[in-house]
């Protein structure tokens, strides 16, 4: 073979081979674009989707009748007008419990922005309370929407579902994780490299899946602030045992950006959350500025955030790239 034509084509195979060897930070719609529209509505996975974010998320709970519906608490009346509709079935505790409602009542509901009790919003800039109509959508209708969206625009934008306390739905009967298994596999969500990570703060939960279970979709370790155990060398360590990434607080890799590098070299994915441009932390003044230190100098593998457009622009002006 010619000497120039050879050379050509191993450098053409040494580019191929980086290519793959590498990727771009991956930008997660968290709760959808819970920036622009109400968290965990199917209007705002589909805006999470047109804003160009490579995953969304669900997080997910379980109705009465065992349905996965996507939804952050297992409470339903800081996110929906569940009081106005079913003002008798308030727990003595105050709380109207997702679980006390089957499906065809969660489908009463309207979804609005995140209340506090006094009913003012958790952000006082985004979307207007009570305007419009959200109904709560099941975690089959969010697959549905992201997979029809797939096979209409060309893209493959993955799912990353969240098991909300599956323990404590566990104590009442329900297992998520076995119906979380068994409603992505029915979507054609198998193996190592399908497009979903499966995240949970509960360890065991993430054990069980891999060992018990034995899925070999990706899985994700949330770790929170107070989880310190979870932090350390060590822990990460032991997580690497069962999990493929984690999803720590920002605050955590603030606090010891080495955690990203023990990480990494345990072969550990890290997507921090959550980036938002109406919360900034002290000392940075623009979510660009925020999300530029955590994906260049920390060199996080992806971000959760509520402005999935902020972060695609920024994750391709800085055409990052990570190992
Ligand atoms: O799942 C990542 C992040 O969403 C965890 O926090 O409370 O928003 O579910 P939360
Ligand atoms: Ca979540």
């Amino acid at each position: 073979m010619n000497r120039n034509i050879s050379s050509t084509l191993v450098l053409a195979l040494l580019l191929a081979v980086s290519l793959l060897a590498v990727g771009e930070p991956i930008v997660i719609g968290h709760r959808g674009a819970a920036g622009y529209l109400p968290e965990h509505t199917l209007a705002g996975y589909a805006f999470a989707y047109a804003l160009g974010a490579d995953y969304i998320e669900p997080d997910l709970v379980m109705t009465k009748d065992g349905v996965l519906i996507c939804l952050h608490d297992i409470y339903l009346e800081r996110t929906t007008d569940v009081e106005e509709v079913f003002p008798d079935r308030r727990r003595p505790d105050g709380h109207w419990y997702a679980i006390d409602f089957t499906l065809e009542e969660i489908r009463e509901l309207s979804v609005h922005e995140r209340c506090r009790d006094s009913g003012q919003p958790y952000f006082p800039g985004r979307f207007p309370v009570g305007k419009s109509n959200f109904p709560v959508p099941t975690f089959t209708e969010m697959i549905e929407l992201v997979q029809g969206l797939n096979k209409s625009t060309g893209r493959q934008v993955g799912i990353y579902p969240e098991l909300k306390r599956p323990s404590w739905h566990q104590e009442r009967g329900y297992d998520m994780a076995v119906r979380l298994l068994e409603v992505l596999d029915g979507y054609g969500y198998r193996g190592p490299e399908a497009r979903v990570f499966i995240q949970c703060f509960e360890p065991d939960t993430l054990k069980r899946l891999r060992h018990e279970l034995g899925t070999e979709l990706p899985l994700v370790q949330l770790i929170s602030v107070a989880s310190f155990t979870l932090t350390t060398r060590r822990g990460l360590e032991g997580i690497a045992e069962y999990a493929d990434g984690v999803g720590p607080d920002k605050r955590i890799i603030e606090g010891n950006p080495r955690f990203v590098v023990w990480a990494h070299e345990l072969g550990l994915l890290v997507h921090p959350w959550t980036f938002r441009a109406d919360s900034l932390p002290q000392g940075y003044s623009s979510l660009e500025q925020e999300l530029e230190r955590f994906l260049v100098d920390y060199g996080v593998d992806g971000v959760f955030t509520d402005f999935p457009d902020v972060a695609v622009r920024v994750v391709g002006e800085l055409a990052i790239t990570t190992p």
